[in-house]
């Protein structure tokens, strides 16, 4: 093998790959930072556990969802929102991990948003069977901001459309350390996650964990 090869291989850029303008998945972005992100998991899942939300519908998600950061997304049968205290404790949100943040900017400017700082961060629990129904970010005072998407443990379908609903989405098998980016033309993009199938990852076991950032909005 020649030095020139070497060097290629261990230095290349994770693929980018453009799944609409404004979309980017960034393959492995977070890969190497994996451990260190979940290691704060524990801490903030600790101070706001994760439960399964009821939709205004009267639907019980199959996800487990929690929030860090200022503001965190909640849903009940008054509707989805944002919110500065955890319902459950009546406390405010714990803080965001600055590895998580950092990371989260970090792979924003990847994808051409540069300046991105999250205000909420929505910690998504997927086991065997879970799934996200297709929907919008739109809950955000600030659509300007991307979201950003960080895929944990065992690999899920992501699907991925337009701001229609009805044009049949794409669908991006995400693994460990993959990354999401949409904004610009993509931010009111249709996405969901196809029920997930079981498996045995080293760090999580049978359970994926995603995490949102988000720009809800300070005028909230
Ligand atoms: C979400 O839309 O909030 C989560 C997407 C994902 O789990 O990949
Ligand atoms: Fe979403």
């Amino acid at each position: 093998m020649t030095a020139d090869l070497f060097e290629d291989i261990h230095t290349s850029e994770p693929a980018h790959q453009t799944l609409a303008p404004g979309a980017v998945l960034l393959r492995g972005f977070a890969r190497e930072a994996g451990a260190e992100l979940l290691a704060a998991l524990d801490t903030v899942l600790a101070a706001a556990p994760l439960r399964h939300l009821v939709t205004p519908g009267g639907h019980t998600m199959s996800v487990a969802m929690s929030n860090c950061g200022p503001l965190g997304w909640v849903s009940d049968r008054r509707g989805y929102r944002y919110s500065r205290e955890d319902p459950l404790s009546g406390q405010p949100w714990p803080p965001m991990p600055e590895n998580w943040r950092a990371l989260a900017a970090r792979a924003a400017t990847e994808a051409g948003f540069s300046g991105f700082t999250p205000d909420a961060c929505l910690v998504n629990q997927y086991q065997p069977g879970s799934k996200l129904s297709l929907h919008q970010d739109k809950d955000e005072n600030d659509f300007s901001a991307p979201i950003v998407s960080v895929s944990l443990g065992l690999p899920a379908v992501f699907l991925f459309g337009t701001p229609q609903r009805s044009d049949r989405p794409q669908r991006h098998r995400l693994q460990h350390g993959d990354v999401v980016v949409w904004g610009g033309p993509a931010r009111l993009a249709f996405h969901g996650v196809a029920p997930l199938a079981d498996g045995d990852h080293a760090l999580l076991g049978r359970r994926r964990i995603n995490l949102t950032f988000r720009c809800a909005g300070q005028a909230l």
